[in-house]
């Protein structure tokens, strides 16, 4: 078993020398885990800008939490209303390359988010998205509760977490993608066809072919229950969907003639009328939790 201290310079040393290295004109390496297809772009624009309808529309400092580059124009639209961003992550790359996008709008901090670095009871709201599953399995809930801490009485928080292999509804669907995604290659070499099945490559530095490759790094998912139950003491806790389907599901069964859009706009409107149960049944949950006005710090002191 691996140390958590090699955990994370394992994960630090992984997105300061791949995952955050360009591999085309502002796109990062670790775009290969996105479909960035136009025919799937409407859907994945849609997930993004879900997280800005539970977080409050201004304040002076939106703390994102994990926050890479900003890789997505979306995620501007998080702190639109906000004096400040305030860009944490593990990574000096990303921060770097956050600057670059936010300037004097960002303040930012390489550090952890299971040892926050802040004052209690300072952000309006707080973003966290794709991060708390890069650390060790038992510090899951440190981070939640240390995010809860640090909001502002009236704060929002948004997390985007993934269910990873305990999602009940892409485990079924595991074997038709791999099926599927082999059907794709096999027929993309033999007759050219089926290449919306991969990455559109062509764009890449010829260099980043390699990075592309390269393995990821160490993540662990809790599932739907241990979430539901560790979390339960935060206030207003919520676990609605922010996406269903993985990016495997999408480059397997998504397709422009296969009438992708329209069925990935029917998945949309299903999960806007039951955000709860495809927040459960799916890859992506959005969890979310709220400090009341006239929050006590009974919480913050009794369960950190
Ligand atoms: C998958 S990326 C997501 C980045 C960004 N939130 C996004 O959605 O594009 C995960 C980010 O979390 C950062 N990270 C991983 N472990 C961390 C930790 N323990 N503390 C702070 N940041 C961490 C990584 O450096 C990386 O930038």
């Amino acid at each position: 078993m691996i140390a958590e201290g090699e955990i994370k310079r394992q994960v630090r040393d992984f997105y300061n020398s791949v995952g955050w290295k360009q591999i085309g004109e502002g796109v990062y390496q670790n775009a290969r885990y996105e479909d960035l297809r136009p025919v799937s772009r409407e859907y994945i624009h849609g997930c993004h800008l879900r997280v800005a309808r539970f977080l409050p529309l201004e304040g002076v400092y939106l703390l994102d939490a994990g926050s890479g580059p900003i890789q997505y124009p979306e995620y501007l639209e998080y702190s639109k209303g906000y004096r400040y961003r305030v860009c944490l992550d593990i990574s000096i790359l990303a921060l770097k390359e956050a600057r670059e996008r936010l300037g004097d709008r960002g303040l930012y901090v390489v550090a952890d988010i299971a040892c926050l670095p802040f004052k209690w009871g300072v952000f309006e709201g707080i973003v966290s998205l794709h991060t708390v599953h890069h650390l060790p399995p038992g510090e899951h809930k440190e981070a939640f509760f240390g995010l809860y801490a640090l909001l502002k009485p009236g704060g929002s928080c948004a997390i985007v977490y993934t269910w990873g292999e305990h999602s009940p509804l892409m485990r079924i669907l595991d074997r038709p993608i791999d099926w599927m995604t082999r059907l794709l290659k096999g027929l993309n070499r033999r007759l050219g066809a089926g290449r919306e099945a991969v990455q559109p490559l062509e764009n890449f530095k010829p260099e980043a072919k390699e990075l592309i490759r390269s393995p990821g790094t160490f993540t662990y998912k809790h599932d739907y229950g241990w979430i539901k139950n560790t979390l339960k003491p935060l206030p207003g806790l919520d676990i609605r969907v922010w996406r269903t389907v993985s990016t495997k599901f999408l480059r397997a069964f998504i397709h422009r003639k296969a009438l992708g859009s329209f069925c990935l706009r029917l998945l949309f409107w299903l999960e806007e009328m039951a955000p709860r149960l495809f927040g459960r049944i799916g890859q992506y949950p959005l969890i979310l939790f709220h400090k009341s006005e006239n929050s006590s710090s009974a919480l913050e002191r009794s369960d950190k």
